[in-house]
C-alpha cells in the first residue's frame, strides 16, 4: 500500500525573500513541517500580521461562535472581485445575509432532489468519453463537474456552445491567476496595487459576458413563463422572505460565476484525487467496485445511500487533499486567541490541508484509510477537525448537492473501469486556486469484465 503523496515541507527558517518566492511557486511546500502540529503561529511582515489557527477551539471562535467580527479578508476578496463582482462568496454583513437567504432554499436537502437526475446524466456522459489506456484524469473530472453545474443549473450540457466557451474561458483564467491566498501572506501594505495580469482581467470580462447572456435569457424565459425548473430558475424567482426583493440579472451573474468556479474546480479536483487513491489501493478499489456493481443501471437518488464505502472514499479524498487548502479571514477588532495579542486588521488563516493532517485528532493523518469513518476515532475526528467545505454559517453552499455528485460519479466510473496507477507517475500535490497535481494526474484505465 503506497503513502499518498505529501509536498516537502520548507525548512524552519528561510528568508523573507525566499518564502515569497516558494508561496509563488506553491502555499503548501512554502509551509514548514511544524504547522502540521501547531494549534498557532503567527506570521510577522513589516505591514501586517498573518496568524494560522489551527486546532478546533479557535476555528469553531472564528467560523461558528462569532463569525461577523471574522469577515472575509479584504486582501483576498481584492483579487477575485474582477471575475465574482459581488458575489456571495466575496461579501460581508448584512449584504452577505440577504444573498444566502436567497441562495440557500435552492440548494437545500429537497430541492436538490430535482437536481439529482441532471448529475445522473453528466455522470453518464463522462464514463462515455472515457476509454481504456493511460488518461490525465483531472481533464475528464474538470469537464465532468462543468458539465453538472451548466446541467443543473442552466439545464444545458457542457456540449452547448456558451457552456463551452466559458468552461474554456476558465482554463485561461486560472493559467493566469495568481496564487488565491497570496495576498494574505506577502507582506505588502494593502495599498499596494497587485497588479492583475493583462490576461486575468480579460478573462475574467469574458466569462462575465457569456455568464451574462446565459442569465439573461434564462429572466427573459421567466418573464414568458418558459423557464425549465432548475437551480438558476430557482435561484432567480425565490424572494428574499426579508424584503421580497429578487436577485437582478446583474446580480445573478455574480452568482453564477462563484457557483461555477467554487463548483467545478472543487469537485473536479477531489474527484481526481481520489481516483488516484483508489488507484493506488487495489483492496479498497475491489470493495468499492463491490458496492458499485450492485447499482441498478441509471441510479435514483435513494440508490445513493447503497455506497457508504464510495462515499467514505470521497471524504477521505476531502480529508488528505482538500480542495480548498487555506481560507483567510480579518479580525473587525482587536482581539486575543491563546494569550496572544491579534491586533485589529489581522489576516487569520484557517488551514483544512493543516488540520486534516494534524496528529492530535488524527490517527495515522497521512494514510489513506476511508474506513476510519466507521470507527469511533475517525467519527470524533470527523466532527472536530474536519472541514473541507468550512463550517459555520458561512460553510459551503454546495456541500450537500458536492457530496451527492462526487460519490456518483466515481461509483459510475468504477463501475465501468479499473483503475491502475501508471508507473513512475506520481502526482504532486499544489495549491493553487485549489490542491491540483503539478503536472496531472494520469491514470491507467480498463474496462471491467461485465457478467452477461
Ligand atoms: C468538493 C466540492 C467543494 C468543496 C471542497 C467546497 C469548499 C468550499 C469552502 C471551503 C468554502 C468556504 C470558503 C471560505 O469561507 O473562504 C466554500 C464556499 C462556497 N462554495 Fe463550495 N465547495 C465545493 C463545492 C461547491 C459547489 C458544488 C457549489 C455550488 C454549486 C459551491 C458553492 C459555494 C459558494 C457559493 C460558497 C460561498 C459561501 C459563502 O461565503 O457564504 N461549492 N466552498
Amino acid at each position: 500500500m503506497s503513502r499518498p503523496p505529501k509536498p516537502a515541507a520548507r525548512p524552519d527558517k528561510v528568508s523573507l525573500w525566499t518564502y515569497v518566492k516558494l508561496f509563488r511557486r506553491d502555499i503548501l511546500s512554502a509551509q514548514p513541517a511544524r504547522l502540521y502540529r501547531a494549534k498557532m503561529a503567527a506570521f510577522k511582515t513589516p505591514f501586517f500580521r498573518s496568524f494560522m489557527v489551527n486546532e478546533p477551539a479557535l476555528i469553531d471562535l472564528v467560523l461558528k461562535e462569532r463569525p461577523m467580527e471574522f469577515p472575509k479578508s479584504g486582501r483576498i476578496s481584492e483579487g477575485l472581485r474582477p471575475l465574482l463582482g459581488n458575489s456571495v462568496f466575496l461579501t460581508n454583513g448584512a449584504e452577505w445575509e440577504r444573498q444566502r437567504r436567497i441562495i440557500d432554499p435552492a440548494f437545500e436537502g429537497g430541492r436538490l432532489r430535482d437536481t439529482f437526475p441532471a448529475m445522473v446524466v453528466a455522470a453518464e456522459a463522462a464514463v462515455a468519453r472515457l476509454s481504456p489506456g493511460v488518461v490525465e484524469v483531472e481533464e475528464q473530472t474538470s469537464h465532468a463537474a462543468a458539465d453538472v453545474i451548466f446541467r443543473t443549473l442552466f439545464s444545458i450540457p457542457i456540449d452547448h456552445v456558451l457552456a463551452r466557451q466559458v468552461f474554456d474561458e476558465f482554463r485561461t483564467y486560472q493559467r493566469t491567476q495568481p496564487i488565491l491566498n497570496l495576498a494574505a501572506f506577502i507582506p505588502l501594505p494593502s495599498w499596494v496595487p497587485r497588479g492583475f495580469r493583462r490576461q486575468t482581467k480579460r478573462s475574467a470580462k469574458i466569462i462575465r459576458r457569456l455568464i451574462t447572456e446565459l442569465t439573461a435569457a434564462r429572466m427573459d424565459q421567466i418573464t414568458a413563463g418558459t423557464a425549465p425548473d432548475d437551480l438558476a430558475t430557482k435561484i432567480m424567482t425565490t424572494a428574499d422572505p426579508q424584503t421580497g426583493e429578487r436577485f437582478d440579472t446583474q446580480e445573478m451573474v455574480d452568482q453564477v460565476a462563484i457557483f461555477f468556479l467554487a463548483g467545478h474546480e472543487t469537485s473536479a479536483s477531489a474527484l481526481a484525487w481520489a481516483l488516484y487513491l483508489i488507484a493506488t489501493h487495489p483492496d479498497i478499489q475491489a470493495r468499492v467496485a463491490e458496492e458499485v456493481a450492485a447499482l441498478p443501471d441509471h441510479p435514483q437518488l435513494s440508490d445513493m445511500s447503497t455506497l457508504r464505502l464510495t462515499r467514505d472514499v470521497f471524504r477521505e479524498a476531502l480529508r488528505l487533499y482538500p480542495p480548498v487548502p487555506m481560507m483567510v479571514r480579518q479580525a473587525a477588532q482587536d482581539e486575543t486567541l491563546r494569550d496572544r495579542d491579534v491586533p485589529k486588521g489581522s489576516q487569520i488563516v484557517l488551514s483544512p490541508w493543516h488540520l486534516h493532517r494534524n496528529d492530535r485528532y488524527w490517527e495515522r493523518p497521512d494514510d489513506f484509510d476511508p474506513d476510519r469513518f466507521t470507527r469511533e476515532d475517525g467519527k470524533t475526528a470527523q466532527r472536530c477537525a474536519y472541514i473541507p467545505f468550512s463550517a459555520g454559517p458561512r460553510v459551503c453552499t454546495g456541500a450537500g448537492f458536492a457530496m451527492m455528485e462526487g460519490p456518483l460519479i466515481l461509483a459510475l466510473i468504477l463501475r465501468a473501469f479499473r483503475v491502475e496507477p501508471v508507473e513512475g507517475q506520481v502526482p504532486v500535490p499544489v495549491a493553487h486556486l485549489t490542491v491540483r497535481a503539478e503536472n496531472g494526474i494520469y491514470l491507467r484505465l480498463s474496462r471491467r469484465e461485465t457478467d452477461g
